[in-house]
């Protein structure tokens, strides 16, 4: 089995690399042949209208691998353009998806408010479901809980070889559907993400136990309101906690 991780950081040192580094060392150390793009080396058009735009070794191995596994560091709320670019420039390569229900996932890293993180994982299934892929469980990661990420990554590296052992095609439209909203995040909103990022930042802000159980309080007001349908209480009352936890990360 052979997965490809795909880098769609400019920076090659960054924090989006040590995570794909994981997933793929997850794999790896599952029994996968893998190998890593990092697409800030390649001079992709995002569609190609000759062959001379085309780059053999992208096609080969995106073609040829049992699973993807795309990372992006989050852009203005979502991927980055270099990853945009790649999932659009892999529009014209049928082998792609030549073998229905292959696997794959993505991992996000929104590395400075924390927003975006589940906007860019959805721009990315966006890509394995319409090229008949059968994902698993994607990753959400900010600063507040990067260091706990890194071995979900590893983990679910692991996994996915699993998966891209046994590809299932799907049988029709409602069979996706199903599947994919079922997947981790995918049905979030805007307000769901706020939540996600507070609670994130729970987990791992340097506070007392008394303003920490202020915070988990609120919290919970925001996701009691949520479900009462009161979206305004709940922006209100989670954007709270966000302010007064935004500086206090515990150093990783
Ligand atoms: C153009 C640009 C836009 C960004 N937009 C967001 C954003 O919407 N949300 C966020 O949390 N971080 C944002 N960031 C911060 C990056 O996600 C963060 O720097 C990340 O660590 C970059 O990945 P890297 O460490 O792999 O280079 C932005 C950074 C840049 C350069």
């Amino acid at each position: 089995m052979f997965v490809l991780g795909v880098m769609g950081s400019p920076n090659k040192k960054g924090l989006t690399t040590r995570l794909l580094a994981r997933a793929l060392e997850g794999a790896k150390a599952a029994g996968a042949e893998v190998q890593q793009v990092d697409l800030i080396d390649y001079a992709i058009q995002p569609w190609p209208r000759s062959v001379h735009d085309r780059d053999e070794t992208l096609d080969r191995l995106s073609a040829e691998a049992d699973a993807i596994v795309l990372a992006s560091p989050v852009f203005y709320k979502d991927v980055t353009g270099l990853m945009r670019d790649y999932i659009d420039y892999l529009h014209n390569v049928a082998d792609v998806s030549r073998v229905g229900g292959k696997s794959g996932f993505g991992i996000s890293l929104a590395g400075g408010s924390g927003m975006g993180q589940v906007v860019a994982l959805q721009s990315m299934y966006g890509f394995y479901f319409f090229r008949g892929y059968r994902p698993i469980d994607p990753i959400a990661v900010s600063r507040f809980n990067y260091d706990d990420a890194l071995d979900t990554c590893y983990q679910r590296g692991r996994e996915v070889l699993t998966a891209a052992a046994s590809p299932q095609p799907f049988v029709g439209l409602a069979d996706k559907v199903t599947y994919y909203s079922g997947l981790q995040y995918l049905d979030y909103d805007l307000v769901d993400e706020l939540l996600l990022v507070v609670e994130q930042m729970m987990s791992s802000a340097e506070v007392d136990a008394e303003v920490l159980g202020e915070c988990r309080e609120q919290f919970c007001e925001a996701r009691e309101a949520v479900l009462a349908g009161r979206r305004q209480d709940a922006i209100a009352a989670a954007a709270a906690v966000y302010d007064r936890l935004f500086h206090r990360r515990r150093p990783s």
